[in-house]
């Protein structure tokens, strides 16, 4: 068993560094000190969240490339790294058609071929009601011909990735009360069918105001099924992309430690937000960047460009 087997007595249960996370090197996080990774890189210059963040997708590949080396590194043996992703739509030229980019597959390309295995894939599925969407069906209403069909997505990948093969001696060693207390409750697992290929989750309701606004947050319940699963008491859980914190909460609030990695430096505010109250210690790196205000201003633009007479469907 892992716990805290590399962290040093010291250490904060939650930690955030401020930076890029293809400058983090094994002064922030060492070889082999985590036990699960639960994240969501940024979606490819989504158009709600993060317009032309990326210059290429060839950039966009590049980061996932060094999130592959970088969790293969941190990653003990045979544990668990957890991608919430989805592919994702991007205005071309004028804004009237999208491209749709193959996220998914390529993300799981790029683990497998830093050797990985291919543990499970999750398929996340929102309320038919979700409002975020681009409503593409609406094309095959108003012209009720072949060809003219773009489905609605309310879905999101959750990848499972496995760091080589798992020891299960490991848990036979754990103290009896930590194995105990990380005890799965199998009739919550039944009952909420967290047993299932497909889990229905509620998404973080895109309200204005919210702390979580414009960060393409995931909701508290996807972490926490995951940490349950794949993490005893006392372990270690890092989110690569923290966004707002929800997994770092969620790890706090199961008794496991985390530990975050964020670009934006004005995230600082809404994280702290977050884990109000929490004890957690922020700290500087290479890399770091302030976008979040620049992110919302173009978001803004955008859509007042759509709220023009004539509307757009990206396509
Ligand atoms: C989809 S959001 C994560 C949201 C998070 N799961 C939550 O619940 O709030 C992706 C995050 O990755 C951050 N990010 C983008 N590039 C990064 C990089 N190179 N290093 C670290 N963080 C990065 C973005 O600023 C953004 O906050």
């Amino acid at each position: 068993m892992s716990p805290k087997s590399k962290r040093s007595k010291d250490a904060p249960s939650l930690q955030v560094f401020f930076g890029d996370l293809r400058k983090m090197t094994s002064r922030e996080i060492a070889d082999g000190e985590v036990s699960l990774i639960v994240t969501s890189p940024p979606y490819y210059n989504a158009p709600f969240d993060y317009p032309d963040l990326f210059p290429t997708y060839d950039d966009y590949l590049d980061l996932i490339k060094s999130f592959a080396s970088q969790s293969k590194r941190v990653l003990g043996k045979g544990r668990i790294c957890a991608i919430v992703t989805d592919d994702m739509l991007v205005k071309e030229g004028d804004g009237s058609r999208g491209r749709k980019y193959p996220l998914v597959a390529d993300t799981t390309r790029i683990f497998l071929d830093e050797g990985f295995l291919y543990r499970d894939k999750i398929t996340w599925v929102k309320p038919v009601g979700y409002t975020r969407i681009s409503r593409r069906s609406g094309v095959v209403l108003q012209h009720p011909y072949p060809m003219y069909f773009y489905p609605d997505n309310i879905q999101e990948s959750i990848l499972l990735f496995q760091n080589g093969e798992f020891d299960y001696a490991h848990l036979k060693d754990a103290p009896k009360k930590i194995l105990e207390s990380s005890k799965i409750d199998t009739t919550k697992l039944n009952k909420e069918r967290w047993n299932l290929t497909v889990w229905n989750i509620t998404n973080v309701l895109p309200m204005a105001g919210r702390v979580e606004e414009g960060i393409a947050a995931f909701p508290d319940e996807i972490p926490r099924r995951l940490i349950k699963l794949f993490t005893m008491i006392g372990e270690t859980v890092f989110d690569p992309f923290a966004g707002s914190g929800t997994t770092l909460k969620v790890a706090k609030e199961l008794g496991r430690e985390g530990i975050g990695y964020e670009i934006d430096l004005e995230l600082k505010r809404v994280i702290r937000k977050k884990l109000a109250g929490e004890n957690f210690v922020t700290e500087d790196r290479a890399g770091a960047r302030r976008l979040r205000k620049s992110l919302q201003t173009k978001i803004h633009q955008q859509r007042s460009v759509a709220k023009s007479p004539v509307p757009r469907l990206i396509l």
